[in-house]
């Protein structure tokens, strides 16, 4: 079991934290799961409201049920069925935050990381089925199934998939679209090629 490393800075962390897709089946330590729930309950919500509900999953079969229902790029997540543990995070809409699926999604947040200081993987699941999902877990209806998160010890390495520099994404005073990221600048053609342009704008529904 490992223990926090004390030297890590919050920064350290951030970068360090990778969505991990292979897990070792193994159970984690209940120390551990425990202050991963411990640092979602210590998110901020709005109004101190703290909508969210978190079903904790750590039986196989249980996990190899939820593992059919969730995805990643249109095929099954196969590493749900592998992790430690799933923690199925929910919010009740009543609770009275206007900004629950917020809330809850800081929740996650402070769970991967502390996870990641724990060296725990782990992994966001945005797409699933959620009735499936509701079902399988009895969650009440009156809540919303936001996301499910995987922890697990890692198996190999994942890779770290590149972010957008700073300066495609941080707008000074206001907001300049000169350097938006996404947005190619569209090109004066004539004759043949323009229609070809036209037709492939609207092929691809661009103007
Ligand atoms: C809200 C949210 C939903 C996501 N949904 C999925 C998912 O359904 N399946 C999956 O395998 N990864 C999912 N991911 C992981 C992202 O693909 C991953 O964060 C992104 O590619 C960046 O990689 P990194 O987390 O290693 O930095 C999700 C991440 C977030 C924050």
């Amino acid at each position: 079991m490992k223990d926090m490393n004390e030297s890590e800075t919050i920064f350290d962390i951030i970068k360090k934290r990778r969505s991990v897709r292979h897990f070792n089946r193994a159970k984690l330590p209940d120390e551990h799961m425990q202050q991963i729930l411990e640092a979602g309950r210590w998110a901020p919500s709005g109004a101190n409201a703290q909508p969210w509900r978190f079903v904790v999953v750590t039986q196989r079969e249980t996990l190899a049920a939820l593992a059919e229902c969730c995805y990643y790029k249109m095929f099954k997540s196969r590493h749900v069925g592998e992790a430690g543990a799933v923690v199925v995070i929910c919010a009740d809409p009543g609770a009275g935050s206007q900004t629950y699926q917020i809330d809850a999604a800081i929740a996650g947040t402070n769970m991967t990381l502390m996870a990641t200081a724990l060296g725990i993987g782990s992994c966001w699941i945005g797409a699933f089925e959620e009735q499936t999902i509701r079902n399988i877990l009895r969650v009440p209806e009156k809540l919303k199934i936001i996301a499910l998160i995987a922890f697990g010890y890692e198996v190999g390495k994942a890779s770290v998939p590149p972010r957008l520099p700073l300066s495609s994404i941080v707008h000074n005073e206001i907001y300049d679209t000169a350097g938006e990221p996404g947005i190619i600048t569209k090109k004066k053609y004539s004759g043949a090629l323009s229609v070809f342009g036209k037709l492939m704008r609207v092929l691809f529904n661009k103007r």
